[in-house]
Parts: C-alpha cells; structure tokens; sequence
C-alpha cells in the first residue's frame, strides 16, 4: 500500500528518496514520485508505473538536499500521474504526500473551489495541500496542525515549503510514520524498510502526533503544541535481512527460510521442565490466564487463516472455546465485551488498518487484547495490551508465507501454556515439546523436494480454477492454499472443508477442474479419501498432500506430495510448506510477478 519516505541532510536528496522508495516496492504501488527542494523552489517528479520509471525522469544531479517522496496504491482516482503523489499547491512552493483517506474530503473539495481553487487530480488528498495552502503563514508545523484538524479521515502525512528549506513536517492519525534518526540527516517515512540502509535509530509516531524535523533535530507534540518526549530505538535486523540474498524472488527466499523462521519463534519460548509454552509479554498472571473462558482472535486475509487454525488448537489442546473473526467485520459489529473473554488480533505488519481499528474498538469496551505481530514496533504491537512477537525477520514478498508458520508456531506454544496450566498431562506436554521441536528440520526435508512440487505444478498450468479441500485442523490450510495461489499465480481457486465439498462445490468438478486435497494420516484420513472418491467418481483431477508411507493414496490420487510423520495437531506446520511452493511454481509458470501480484498491497493500511 501507499508508502512515504521523506529527507532532510546534507546529502542529494533525489538518490535517497529514490532508493527509499524502492525499498517501498514491496508495499505494493501503482505509481510514484518525489519533490525536492532546492534554492527556494520544490520540483516535483511523478510517474505511474514502477519506481524504475520515475527514475528515468529524475535527472541524476538534481539539486536539493531536503525532499519527500511517495508510492501510490490508488483508492480515489485512477492510476496516471495526476493523481500520484506528491501534490503541489498552486504556486508550487508547498507539496505534501498523504497515505490514508481523507472520510470528508468531497465538502472540503467543493469549499476550496467555490474559493476558487484549481485542482489538478480526481485524489481525496489533494484537499490536504490546497487547505494547508491557505492556512500558511510562513510556519509549516503550525499550518499541518491547523490543517488536520479540518480532516476525517486516516492520515500518515508528509510536506514540506520552499520557503522553509531543509525542514520537514509530519503527522499521523491512523497511518505510520517513523523518523530515523541519522548522522546530521533525519528521514520520516511510513515503514524502517525505506531507511535501514542509513539508520537504525528511529522513533515511532503516534496519532495526534506532529514532528517537525531538520538535519540536525526532531520536535514532536501535539495539536495544542504541547511539547512531547520521544525514545530513540535501535531496529533489531539491518539491510541483508531485506534483501534476497541470492533467490530469484523474496517469496522463494521467505518459503526458504521457514526452518529458521520458526526455530526462531519457539526460541527461549520451550520448559522443558515444565513441558510448557513461556511467553513473556502477555502482561497476564497465571491466575488471569486460568479465568479465561473464551478467546477470539481477530485478523485479515492469511492471518485470519492462521487464526482459524489457531482456534482449533486452543480448543483440542487447552479446551478452550475460541472463534477466529475477520477483524473488519468485529469491529463494525458492535462486538460484546465479557471480562472473561481474551481477545487476540493477528498482524504480520501490526499496521492493517482493519486490525487495528478493531482492536482499539475492542479496548474502547474494556476488553483486553493481546497482539502476535512480526513488525517489531508496529502500531498493534504497541497499542495492545501484551503479546507476543513471532520475529519471523521482515516479510517482504506481498503474499505471506513465513509469517504465517511462525504465528502457528507462537500459538501452538499459547495453546500449550493454557493447556499445561488447565488439563494436559505432563507427559502429553512433553511429547508435543518433542514433536515441535522437530518441526523445523521436517520443514527442510519437505524443502529439499521442491523440484517435486515445480513438477507438478508445471501439469497443472492449464487449469483456471483449483479446489481446495482439508478437515479439521488443515480445514484452514485449504483455505490458506486457495488464497496463496489465487494471489500470485490469478488461477480462481477457493477452498472448504473435504466434508462441505458435496453440498455444492462438487458441481464444479470435472476432468478440467483440479483438486488440491490435505490428508495427512490422521483421524480423519479415512472420510478424506471417500471425498477423495467422490471427486474421482466424476473424473476431477486430484494432488493429494499425504503423510509419507501412505501408499492407498498413491493408487487414487493423480498426483501425492508426501511430508513427514508428524503429530496430528502439528500437521498444518508441515502442508503449509507445499501449498506455497506448489502456488509459486504455478505462479512462476505463468509468469507472474510473484513478489508484487497486480492490486495486492504487503500493508493494507485502509479499510
Ligand atoms: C496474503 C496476505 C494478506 C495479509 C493480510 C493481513 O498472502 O499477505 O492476506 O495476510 O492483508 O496482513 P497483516 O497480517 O499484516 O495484518
């Protein structure tokens, strides 16, 4: 989605804005553009299309040592270069870039043109730069502050003047922004990734917070202009982690990484002793967690898959009834809050502007929330009550893959921890803790196949529309594998349950329709494979995900992609692994771009 990055320092601004914004890519983008301030005057560079394309139009020696700089996710607008940010107001000495939607944007439009205001793009945000225009009086913080109070809306907001040369000003109210923090140069932008390469210190803004920065200091406070004192961080992972280190895509390094990823959200998190789960973080005494009656957890997208499979295990494991939610539909819910219910949002990002907003409704109520995040610092992360990180390392292909083990992993250690203090026995706990501990090499060996997967998925190329099926605790993983190919390959897939498949999406099966079944040797193989039957009995292709040594499967399946024996409950960490590789190679094979689908967004911070 929308990314910023702005500069101020003694450096060319153009080249860093530049390579900040392609650190931004990731987001996902239509267009882009930068303005650069320099001797009185801003120029303004703006290209639909990729960052490769603005560049081209950027002329290396442009002059100026301040600037900000934009991709653009359109919500208002097409995509041209009109409405790519930044925008100018109409004497050009003020531009302002906005992630967000402005709620109240038309009213303001049609004043500021009864005024007499001209404007140039069909965008929500333009309205910022031709309001703060008229408030100016020669102070730019004091005009952002003047200006955003007029608005509705969510706002990560980025401007600069010409006449206040080397001085950017910010706000936020629902969209990041961080400043880095650098050596006689500051940045403000809307995610680390855009400035790791210069600094590691940086300090998170919150909402109803203005900063205005030189190269030299930062203020932030607030609309009353009340001084607000702000810690320095030190982000904990540096560039090599946000580069693909010798892979083609960043998805295929990110699938790669998953031994590790989830190795290391067990990491110190494992008693051996106890034969438990320990999660510091959950600011919740044993004594609390033992009240708990119910837990919901609430997500978007891959995370609300996770969350699903989440559920299933507090409720198997810990007894526990729990519920996964989309979080966008809670929050308009008007959700009822009991003491004795624990609520859990999922974010990779920590950013989903559905997620967060459900959760700050949630504690609007009094409900206490807990947050699994990988954004080290995100804004779920710190406006929840507790919780625990999955430290996967960045996530930078769009389509999530390793994020989405390692928070399996981080509630497979909750569910044991609830599980220990509430029925599990002793020597149950223990055999999980073995079993988990196992998973990360199991993850390699399934690896180590992948050519097996590219194999078959090079068969099933033709085909423009895929079925997925699983039961019980793979039930989500269907889901989970319906979503990864549909996102990056555009092949229409959907998932359901294998038992659901005969009260309707059985229709759609014939012999150029394709199935992609999860049947591990649990208990529920054998009505796995009469579904397996059934789909065979009209002739619909079947690849089956099965536990090695099931060689039944082999005689009725077209194709089997075998993982090793694991625990029933832990098997959705393990066919994870092939549904995203057999979703890459489909994706490779029809020449997708598998890091950045067309309309995804990595962060989708608009509702
Ligand atoms: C799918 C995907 C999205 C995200 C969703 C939530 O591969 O990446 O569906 O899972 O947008 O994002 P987070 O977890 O950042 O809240």
């Amino acid at each position: 989605m929308c990314g910023i990055v702005g500069y101020c320092g003694l450096r060319p601004a153009a080249p860093i804005l530049l390579e900040g914004l392609r650190r931004l890519e990731y987001r996902g983008y239509d267009s882009s553009g930068i303005s650069v301030g320099n001797d009185g005057k801003l120029t303004v560079i703006k290209k639909m299309g990729k960052i490769k394309n603005l560049k081209s139009h950027v002329p290396e020696d442009l002059p100026g040592t301040f600037g900000i700089g934009h991709t653009r996710w359109a919500t208002h607008g097409e995509v041209n270069d009109e409405n790519a940010h930044p925008h100018s107001d109409a004497s050009g000495k003020l531009t302002i870039v906005h992630n967000g939607i402005i709620e109240n944007y038309i009213p303001l439009k049609e004043k500021l043109m009864a005024e007499g205001v001209e404007f140039k793009s069909e965008t929500d945000s333009e309205v910022i730069v031709h309001l703060m225009a008229s408030l100016y009086d020669g102070d730019l913080e004091k005009a952002v502050k003047e200006t955003v109070t007029h608005l509705e809306g969510t706002y990560g907001l980025v401007c600069v003047h010409a006449d206040e040369p080397g001085r950017l000003v910010g706000a936020r109210n629902g969209s990041p922004l961080v400043i880095g923090v650098g050596d006689g140069e500051m940045f403000l932008a809307s995610d680390v990734t855009a400035m790791i390469a210069y600094t590691k210190q940086v300090v998170y803004c919150e909402d109803g917070e203005v900063v205005s920065l030189t190269a030299r200091e930062f203020r932030t406070t607030d609309l009353k202009d009340r001084e607000i004192e702000k810690k320095v961080d030190k982000v904990a992972w540096d560039l090599s982690e946000v580069e693909k280190a010798g892979y083609s895509t960043y998805m295929e390094k990110e699938i790669s990484e998953q031994a590790e990823s989830i190795h290391r959200a067990m990491r110190g998190r494992i008693s051996t002793e106890n034969a438990s789960g320990i999660l510091g973080g959950l600011n919740l005494s044993n004594q609390e967690l033992r009240r708990v009656k119910r837990v919901r957890i609430l997500s978007a997208g891959t995370s609300y898959y996770a969350a699903m499979t989440a559920a299933y295990m507090l409720e198997s494991m810990a007894r526990i009834p729990a519920t996964a939610e989309f979080a966008s539909e809670v929050r308009y819910a008007n959700p009822v809050v009991e003491p004795e219910t624990l609520f859990f949002v999922i974010s990779q990002s920590g950013e989903t502007a559905d997620t967060l907003f459900a959760m700050r409704e949630l504690k609007r109520k009094g409900a206490t929330v807990l947050g699994v995040c990988n954004a080290v610092g995100s804004t779920i992360a710190r406006e929840s009550d507790g919780g625990v990180y999955i430290h996967a390392g960045p996530e930078i292909a769009v389509a999530s893959t390793k994020a989405f083990t390692s928070t399996l992993t981080v509630f497979y250690l909750f569910s044991l921890y609830m599980a220990r203090m509430r029925d599990m026995a002793f020597h149950n706990g223990k055999a999980m803790v073995e079993a988990l501990e196992l998973i990360p090499g199991k993850v390699n060996e399934i690896l180590a196949r992948k050519d097996e997967l590219q194999a078959m998925a090079k068969k099933y190329l033709y085909a423009k529309n895929f079925l997925f099926l699983g039961r019980g605790i793979n039930y989500p993983l269907a889901l989970e594998g319906a979503l990864k190919l549909k996102e990056i390959s555009y092949v229409h897939a959907e998932g359901t349950s294998s038992a659901e498949m005969k009260h309707g999406p059985i229709a759609l099966i014939s012999e150029e329709f394709p199935t992609m079944m999860i049947i591990p040797n649990d208990s529920l193989r054998e009505k796995n494979i009469s579904n397996l039957k059934e789909l065979k009995a009209r002739k619909g292709p079947v690849l089956v995900i099965a536990t090695e040594g099931d060689t039944e499967i082999a005689d009725i399946a077209d194709d089997v992609f075998y993982i090793p024996k694991t625990m029933d409950i832990l098997t959705p960490l393990l066919t994870a692994i092939p549904l995203q590789v057999f979703a890459y190679y489909m994706a490779l094979g029809l020449n997708r771009n598998v890091d950045q689908p067309r309309n995804l967004a990595k962060s989708v911070t608009v509702e």
